[in-house]
């Protein structure tokens, strides 16, 4: 499985409703849509909440794949599944501990969503080791959390590929998904060295051609 996840944050706020058909394209286009959610202390930027997410999911039934860039994420948990959330992920960096983490965990779960667990850049991989039995997706972030539009940081690759060997040692089923400053040239790099989630913000939503750009992501 190869998913392409546009990140709703390079798109045009104005308009969000037609931004996300321009992706979905009736079912035809993206299966995931990456939805980052910034509380302005995790990270430095604000950018939307649950309220905003809600109305969104009348529009069509793309994966709402969200990803929560806040403190304390257990407080917004029923927030968002209430909002229609598929996916939900958090920060290893956002919790006071394993304990919390855990809880989380389970408190994601208890809600019938799928649980991501992300770390930042300079986080390693080992960070995650505790909790890849239970969860179902693991988000490598490729830049420092908080703005579209970054370089993509090298060593991200190393990540994946050690997160990859994880995976296939121990025989788990999480998903390996990959965030931030991915365009045409360097998705291959991230693809071969594991990550099956791909999310693209500015190559996508930036693109002048949406629809040609998602098909050249889908062709690599
Ligand atoms: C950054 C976000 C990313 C961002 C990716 O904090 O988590 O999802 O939107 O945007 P690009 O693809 O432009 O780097
Ligand atoms: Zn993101």
């Amino acid at each position: 499985m190869f998913i392409i996840a546009p990140s709703l944050l390079a798109s045009d706020f104005s308009d969000l409703g037609s931004e996300i058909k321009k992706v979905y394209m009736g079912g035809k286009g993206c299966q995931y849509l990456h939805l980052d959610v910034m509380d302005g202390i995790f990270v430095q930027n604000i950018s939307f909440g649950a309220p905003v997410i809600a109305p969104l999911r009348k529009i069509c039934g793309i994966t709402f794949d969200t990803h929560l860039m806040i403190v304390n994420p257990i407080r917004y948990v029923a927030d968002f599944a209430d909002a229609g959330a598929d996916i939900i992920t958090f920060h290893t960096e956002a919790c006071d501990g394993a304990g919390e983490i855990l809880k989380t965990i389970d408190s994601i779960k208890a809600r019938g969503i799928k649980c991501g667990l992300s770390i930042k850049p300079a986080t390693p991989t080992g960070a995650l080791a505790p909790f890849l039995d239970k969860i179902d997706m693991a988000l490598v972030m490729s830049v420092e959390p908080g703005f579209g539009g970054q370089r993509f940081i090298e060593g991200s690759s190393e990540k994946i590929k050690e997160l990859h060997e994880i995976k296939t040692g121990g025989n788990y089923g999480f998903d390996i998904e990959v965030d931030g400053g991915i365009t045409l040239e360097n998705v291959k790099k991230v693809r071969d060295a594991g990550a099956n989630v791909i999310v693209a913000g500015s190559s996508i939503f930036g693109a002048e051609n949406i629809s040609g750009a998602i098909e050249a992501f889908m062709s690599i």
